[in-house]
């Protein structure tokens, strides 16, 4: 059987060797609103908005001289001719993007990657940790327009993490955090049990490692699928370098081209 067919994405055809090809687009900040540690972009990016899926990244180049790589950025929303990324800065190139102002312009690249599934999706249950959530509401607007229903389970690690819940819409939303000043204190993992996911819920995880192998574990003894969305350090962001390779049960295989979404049991986590 070929990767292709094995593949959770039957949306995507793949190309012979896994490669894209992106499409660059200077795209002009339209806002940008802070929540806590975290930055929400909005970006004027018809064409990207058009046809980025929920789950797909795109490789923003971070100006200034020094920064040879472009980063990777989730897509947080994309509604109409508008693009949103949410960003936490972590080193200098997501410190400098974090601080975009509005009238500039970014250059970016994609959307790109193979994001989350959603034919047969009956009911989801969307588990973010820290930054991982970025990915989590344009999925769950695509599934709002399904007509899926959707709960949703974030964690951060501190109160001023958890500031940035107030960039999501999302109806049925808990949130948990490690120092019990917002929502359940304790893990993200912590409050699944106590959500009551039915059995025909679809799983959707992204976040810190150690995060998806307990959601993995979880969601296997609650007899749930589900995918999860894996993050790498990345240089070329289309699959040419293979900088970026994960272990799976199908073998090393690319975040950037073959993911960043993977389903849930195919994942191994070190
Ligand atoms: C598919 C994908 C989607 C992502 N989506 C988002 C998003 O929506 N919002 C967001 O803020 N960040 C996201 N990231 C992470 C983001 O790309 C990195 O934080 C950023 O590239 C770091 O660049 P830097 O120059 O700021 O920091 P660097 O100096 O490169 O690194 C700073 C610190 O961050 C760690 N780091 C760097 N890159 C990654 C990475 N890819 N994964 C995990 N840790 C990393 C480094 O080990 C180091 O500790 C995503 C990454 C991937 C692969
Ligand atoms: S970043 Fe180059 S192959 Fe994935």
């Amino acid at each position: 059987m070929t990767a292709a067919a094995r593949s959770p994405h039957p949306r995507r055809a793949r190309p012979e060797r896994g490669e894209q090809w992106a499409e660059t687009s200077r795209c002009r900040v339209v806002a940008a609103r802070r929540f806590g540690a975290f930055t929400a972009l909005e970006l004027l990016a018809p064409e990207i908005a058009a046809v980025a899926w929920p789950g797909q990244f795109v490789m923003v180049k971070v100006p200034g001289s020094g920064f040879l790589l472009r980063r990777p950025f989730s897509v947080f929303t994309a509604r109409g001719d508008r693009l949103g990324l949410l960003i936490e800065a972590r080193g200098p190139g997501s410190e400098r993007l974090a601080d975009a102002q509005v009238g500039e312009a970014l250059d970016l690249a994609g959307p790109l990657g193979a994001g989350f599934p959603l034919e047969g999706v009956r009911t989801a249950l969307l588990v973010g940790g820290g930054i991982g959530c970025a990915p989590l509401q344009m999925l769950t607007d695509a599934l709002a327009g399904r007509g899926v229903p959707v709960m949703a389970a974030f964690g951060f690690r501190d109160g001023r993490q958890a500031r940035v819940a107030a960039a999501f819409d999302i109806e049925r939303l808990w949130v948990a955090t490690e120092d019990g000043s917002v929502g359940r204190p304790g893990m993200v993992s912590d409050l699944l049990a106590a959500l009551d996911a039915p059995p025909s819920a679809t799983v959707f995880c992204c976040g810190p490692a150690a995060m998806i192998a307990a959601v993995q574990r979880w969601a296997a003894g609650a007899g749930l699928r589900g995918y999860a969305s894996l993050e790498a350090h990345m240089a070329c962001g289309v699959g040419a370098c293979h900088g970026c390779v994960v272990a799976t049960k199908r073998g090393a295989l690319r975040v950037c081209s073959e993911g960043p979404v993977f389903a849930l049991d195919e994942v191994v986590i070190p």
